[in-house]
């Protein structure tokens, strides 16, 4: 069995309307689809990942209508973001409805809700309906942003992936929930902080922001992210001495010396670094590597809050002088 990579959509169609699972774009990362409407296809989505079923998916929608359905209380401060931000990587949390099936939400009383900016994406939810989709990675591990990376996740499943080209975006989308006078981001993404300050000061009311993790957002646990060989996070004047250090506290950790580090280096400018984060990741992982560095960097800010978040999750061990022991 092997999968199947094709731009076009008609097989994508009749396969999810069947209740099957196919790969898809989006803007963020690829997802994993299934109808919302198959209670199948969405057991086959947590089969496939082997995701616990304590993670609950997005819901992708292509119009503001759909999005209104999935939940009792459509709050005008969560139209006016979703009006700012979609189409785009933006997910918004609220009350669920009682249709939306609780696999989908994990038996919470919410529902993430996103509208994709994928053309390919809006045109299968317009013919299909909206669709769960994580994304189309193992669970815990790296996302896939080009067809061949989810072909490598799931090397054996007879599995259709959509090709929609390299993913624009490259990280997930930022998660937020939202109440009459909150947001919580509980996942940075490409929309960020500063943007949705920003958006807000043109709301009638004051809203806070705040950092939240949510235990009910696994893509906040510690370890996510992950790639196949040891990621380690290490202090820029640190790097002369980094070869011996790197052996040591990767044998520490994983009981095997890292003989072969190769650093990953980000772009300066962080929406290509975040293209690029992943398929980096993957390609020096790929290259006969046995860990990967990253160069710590102070600026934090915009979308850099995402590219950290990604990393420092993703990490084994973070040697910076913030987190001088491994991560718990
Ligand atoms: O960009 C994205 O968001 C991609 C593309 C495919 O749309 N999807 C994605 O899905 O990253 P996934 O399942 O890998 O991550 C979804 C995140 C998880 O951290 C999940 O816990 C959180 O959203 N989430 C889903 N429903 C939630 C809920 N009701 N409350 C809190 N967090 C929720
Ligand atoms: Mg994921």
């Amino acid at each position: 069995m092997t999968s199947i990579i094709e731009p076009k959509l008609h097989k994508a169609t009749d396969l999810l309307l069947k209740g099957e699972v196919v790969a898809i774009p989006t803007e963020t990362v690829y997802g994993l689809a299934a109808s919302i409407e198959s209670n199948e296809g969405l057991k086959k989505i947590f089969a496939l990942k082997e995701r616990p079923f304590f993670d609950p998916l997005i819901v992708h929608v292509a119009n503001f209508k759909q999005a209104a359905t999935l939940t009792t209380d459509w709050l005008p401060l969560a139209d006016y973001l979703a009006r700012v931000f979609w189409p785009g990587p933006f997910t918004i949390v609220l009350p669920k409805a009682s249709h939306v099936d609780p696999l989908i939400t994990s038996g919470l009383d919410t529902v993430a809700i996103r509208y994709p900016a994928h053309p390919l994406a809006q045109e299968l939810i317009h013919l299909v309906g909206p669709l769960a989709a994580p994304s189309a990675n193992m669970f815990g591990h790296t996302s896939p942003t080009q067809p061949k990376h989810v072909q490598s996740e799931f090397p054996g499943a007879n599995l259709l992936i959509v090709d929609g080209g390299t993913c624009e975006v490259g990280v997930e989308s930022t998660v937020v929930s939202i109440d009459a006078e909150h947001v919580r981001i509980l996942r940075p993404g490409a929309v960020t902080e500063e943007m949705i300050q920003a958006a807000l000061r043109k709301w009638s009311h004051p809203v806070a922001v705040s950092r939240g993790s949510s235990q009910a957002s696994p893509g906040s646990l510690k370890h996510h992210y992950m790639p196949k060989i040891p990621l380690v996070i290490v202090e820029p004047q640190k790097t002369a001495s980094l070869a011996a250090e790197l052996r040591l506290r990767i044998q520490n950790e994983t009981g095997k010396p890292a003989q072969n580090a190769v650093e990953l280096k980000l772009n300066d400018d962080p929406a290509i670094a975040a293209r690029e984060l992943y398929s980096e990741m993957r390609k020096i992982s790929e290259s006969g590597a046995d860990c990967i560095y990253v160069v710590n960097r102070s600026d934090r800010q915009g979308m850099w809050s995402a590219i950290w978040d990604r990393l420092s999750r993703a990490a084994t061990l973070d040697l910076t002088d913030a987190h001088s022991k491994s991560p718990q």
